[in-house]
């Protein structure tokens, strides 16, 4: 569907209306009375820009690849089946396939939701034989809301990963800290996997992070250097959270990111990564993550 299309289908006005992000990447941009604004492109599925109180809150790359068969660097790309490395592309492949919409609504309370949908194909199915229905929900209030669907439609069980890899804009990566993984055992992708136990209440980025919180508490903060908060998440069913920042040498390696770029966003990302999610057929599994600007 082209820009008009969608428009026609699926605008609600003001609240909710699609635009070329580029000439080829259709957009939705949503606005919340508060002033809230979200941009959402339905390749990937991907939150590409969130304001509040007038401040981009999202790190998204001036070098992000808008080209299909790659994936855009920021935002909140959506990891799905696969984390990581394996059979599957790096991360899966839902964050190099186009979506496609499902439903658009604004609340009696006035929160504005647009559910992105995904189902296997031809191409799907080349990589990874099973049949699955994908719906993601992006709800815009105050807050940012992301809900995550996943159905198994086939006939044969399935196993998957999934996470928001979000990318949080943040003024000056050596200035912030994360709360909430004091005593949280922590799998160090850095360091061949080794496991620790986190013992810092409040965790500075100094160096390169790569780090798997496993069973993490639900809820986890990024501060300023006074400690003041700056986001808070919550997760839902998401047992994981990762953290990940790539620092001087290896965003040098990355062709979609500026040398100054790792100073200006940290990845706080909440998966079911540590423990596969398995679907008998019929079967469906939800998770989802609540973003709050402080
Ligand atoms: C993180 C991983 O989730 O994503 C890192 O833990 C990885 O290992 C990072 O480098 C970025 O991945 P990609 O594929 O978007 O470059």
């Amino acid at each position: 569907m082209n820009v008009e299309e969608l428009n026609k289908c699926w605008s609600t006005g003001h609240a909710l209306e699609f635009f070329g992000k580029t000439p080829e990447f259709a957009a939705a941009k949503m606005r919340h009375s508060s002033g809230a604004e979200l941009e959402v492109g339905l390749y990937g599925g991907q939150v590409l820009s969130w304001i509040v109180g007038g401040r981009e809150r999202l790190f998204l790359s001036q070098k992000a690849d808008f080209v299909r068969g790659k994936a855009i660097r920021g935002g909140v790309p959506i990891v799905f089946p696969q984390f990581g490395s394996g059979t599957l592309p790096a991360h899966g492949f839902a964050r190099t396939s186009e979506f496609f919409v499902r439903q658009t609504s604004v609340e009696e309370g006035g929160r504005v939701n647009l559910t992105l949908g995904l189902i296997d194909s031809a191409e799907t199915r080349r990589v990874w034989p099973h049949n699955f229905s994908l719906s993601l929900l992006i709800s815009l209030g105050e807050d940012l809301y992301m809900e995550l669907l996943v159905e198994n439609t086939g006939a044969k069980a399935l196993e998957f990963q999934s996470l928001l890899h979000t990318y949080f804009s943040v003024p000056d990566i050596r200035a912030v800290r994360v709360r909430g993984f004091e005593g949280v055992s922590f799998s160090d992708f850095l360091n061949g996997g080794r496991e620790s136990v986190d013992n810092l209440n409040d965790r500075p980025i100094t160096e390169q992070t790569d780090q798997l919180y496993i069973d993490a508490p639900d809820f986890a903060a990024i501060l300023d250097e006074a400690s003041c908060p700056l986001f808070q998440v919550e997760k839902e069913r998401f047992g994981d959270f990762v953290l990940w920042n790539p620092w001087i040498e290896k965003s040098a390696q990355m062709a979609d990111l500026s040398p100054n770029d790792y100073l200006k966003f940290l990845c706080l990302e909440a998966g079911n990564v540590r423990s596969k999610i398995a679907l008998s057929p019929g079967e469906s599994f939800t998770s989802s993550q609540r973003l709050m600007v402080i």
